[in-house]
């Protein structure tokens, strides 16, 4: 790689998180990538090859503790510019705190919000001092002032993800870092269906443009794709 930007963008392989690969790459940055399963990510490959040297596809499954602090430590000596921890999962289809397992409550809440705090805590030293900036990929619906009910699994883990993010922006101070808990528009993914307003072009679009944008920020802010501020 080379002395070109560098963004990390975690959860790559499909929907909004391989939209924002291919802006970063729009935007002269080069990426580092990471898929469940490299080999099976054929996009990311795609771009790979046609932007040789400026893509690296890693492996990265949110639901290893050991895995995350791994490739945590292969980061160390790399400085990341900008940061996008986006994999989430919708959780179980009955979306109710009454139906909900053990198993189930602890598969969500890990993988939308204690796995990506994990993750960002660990990479804090390999990014950019004073400049750079760490995102998570939220929801509007993580929101508790705007919550009208509905999805409330989703709901929670949300917005533990966006609790635990502000704790860790409370630790961050002394690195000067900004940190954006990034609602992406209702989007037309896997995960929000084919009838939402938003494309996942228009979504990753606003959601660099939001990131970038907040370079020596330093502050922790809950805003949109469109970089409007989203009521905690
Ligand atoms: N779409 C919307 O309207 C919307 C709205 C608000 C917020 N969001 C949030 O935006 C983010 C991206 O959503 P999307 O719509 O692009 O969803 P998506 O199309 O379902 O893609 C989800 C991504 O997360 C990855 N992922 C899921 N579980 C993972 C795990 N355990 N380890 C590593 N990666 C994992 C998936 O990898 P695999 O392909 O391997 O499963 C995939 O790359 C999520 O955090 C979601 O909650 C979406």
């Amino acid at each position: 790689m080379t002395d070109r930007p560098l963004a990390l963008v975690v959860g790559a392989n499909r929907g909004i998180g391989l939209g924002v690969v291919k802006e970063f790459l729009a935007r002269g940055c080069d990426v580092i990538a990471t898929a469940r399963a490299p080999h099976a990510a054929t996009a990311l490959q795609a771009l790979a090859t046609a932007h040789p040297g400026r893509v690296e596809v890693r492996a990265l499954e949110m639901s290893d503790s050991a895995g995350i602090d791994g490739f945590a430590a292969e980061m160390a000596g790399r400085t990341l510019d900008f940061v996008l921890v986006n994999a989430g999962v919708a959780g179980p289809a009955h979306r109710s705190a009454n139906a909900a397992t053990i198993e189930e409550t602890g598969a969500l809440m890990f993988v939308n919000a204690i796995a990506p705090i994990r993750l960002g805590r660990a990479l804090l030293n390999a990014i950019r001092k004073d400049k750079g900036v760490l995102g998570f990929t939220s929801s509007v619906m993580g929101s508790v002032a705007l919550n009208a009910g509905g999805h409330e699994l989703y709901r929670a883990s949300k917005a533990a993800l966006n609790s635990l993010s502000r704790g860790l922006f409370a630790e961050m101070r002394g690195r000067n870092l900004t940190l954006l808990t990034l609602h992406p528009g209702w989007v037309r993914t896997d995960m929000g269906g084919s009838g939402a307003p938003v494309s996942v072009d228009e979504s990753a679009e606003g959601m660099v443009n939001v990131l970038l944008n907040a370079t020596g920020s330093r502050r922790h802010a809950f805003v949109d794709y469109q970089g409007k501020e989203i009521a905690w």
